[in-house]
């Protein structure tokens, strides 16, 4: 019988995390110190609303001070510089997070390189990314970060394994891909112009998937025994896709009765079965992405008044 797959528990992970920030949270208000997050939302995008209320309540949770900033639908590039420029300056804040996507009349790239490299708790910043890029301490990405802390806790080895980052976006794939590298892995990216994606992938002791499409990567793409980070959460409403991914998971069939949807990932259930080791969706690295925006933030306290990065 093949061994079963290590289901890589995210909400246990982000707990954990979550737990020691609070204890860095508490040693810095007792140096009369609270960390402050400034989130800007702008409109009313359905899922940017959810993430938001629970990147608040996350602070309030661990005792970091957070403002939400709700500008309307219809501010201006100029409007959004001057509230950015103010955060900047208030000595109550250390980390700004602007969430996206922002209307299309609105400059996301000019508002990102606005925001002080110090306070940027997204990692989103060019400085920020110039840092990664170049083995430097900074404020990294929230989601890449994450992967890496997953790996790290649940003493899955990276030095040396060939790592294999299927999408290569600003946010996800990039950083991610130079994480791993910093780590010591030997790290291929690939993208939607890749040839003979399977054959890279097959090739690979670790997959991160963080391409947008519902379970593209499949079984006949995966070696047995890799490990799969699953970055993806794609909601299906079809029914044909549910049986296709889920056939005989009682527990989806009934959700998708209930809800009209699902969620699935990047990686298709079906691979996860020949991994020994995997995140599932939901459940695995989105559950680390707000715990590592706490982290952050906190690093991003303690950095900008001269102390270490934490406090051990
Ligand atoms: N929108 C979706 N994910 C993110 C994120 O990690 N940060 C921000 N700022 N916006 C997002």
């Amino acid at each position: 019988m093949t061994k079963q797959p290590h289901v890589l528990d995210g909400v246990a992970i982000a707990s954990e995390i979550k737990a020691e920030v609070g204890l860095e949270v508490s040693k810095l208000v007792e140096q009369g110190i609270t960390p402050g997050l400034a989130v800007i939302l702008v409109g009313n995008v359905a899922a940017s609303e959810i993430y938001v209320r629970s990147k608040v309540k996350t602070c309030g949770e661990l005792g970091i001070f957070s403002e939400l900033i709700a500008p309307p639908e219809t501010v201006t590039t100029e409007e959004m510089l001057e509230l950015v420029a103010k955060l900047n300056a208030r000595e109550d804040i250390d980390g700004i997070l602007i969430q996206l996507p922002l209307p299309k009349h609105v400059d996301t790239k000019r508002l990102l390189e606005a925001v002080s490299p110090d306070k940027d708790v997204d990692g989103f910043h060019p400085v920020n990314a110039g840092r990664l890029q170049s083995g430097q301490p900074g404020l990294q990405p929230c989601t890449p970060a994450g992967i890496i802390e997953v790996l790290k806790r649940a003493r899955l080895p990276i030095a040396g394994q060939n790592a294999v980052v299927v999408g290569r976006s600003d946010i996800v794939g990039k950083p991610a891909a130079l994480l791993l590298l910093n780590e010591s892995a030997t790290v291929t990216v690939c993208h939607s112009r890749t040839h003979d994606l399977a054959a890279v992938t097959r090739g690979a002791d670790i997959i991160v998937a963080a391409i947008g499409r519902p379970g593209f990567i499949t079984a006949e793409m995966v070696k047995p025994g890799a490990v799969l980070i699953d970055v993806g959460i794609n909601r299906l409403t079809d029914k044909a896709d549910v049986e296709k991914f889920f056939a005989g998971d009682e527990k989806r069939a009934a959700t998708f009765e209930k809800k009209g949807s699902v969620i699935v990932g990047d990686i298709d259930p079906a691979a996860f079965k020949i991994s020994s080791a995997y995140t599932p969706v939901p459940g695995g690295v989105g559950a680390l992405t707000i715990a590592m925006l706490m982290h952050n933030t906190v690093k991003a306290a303690r950095l900008r008044r001269g102390f270490s990065a934490e406090s051990k």
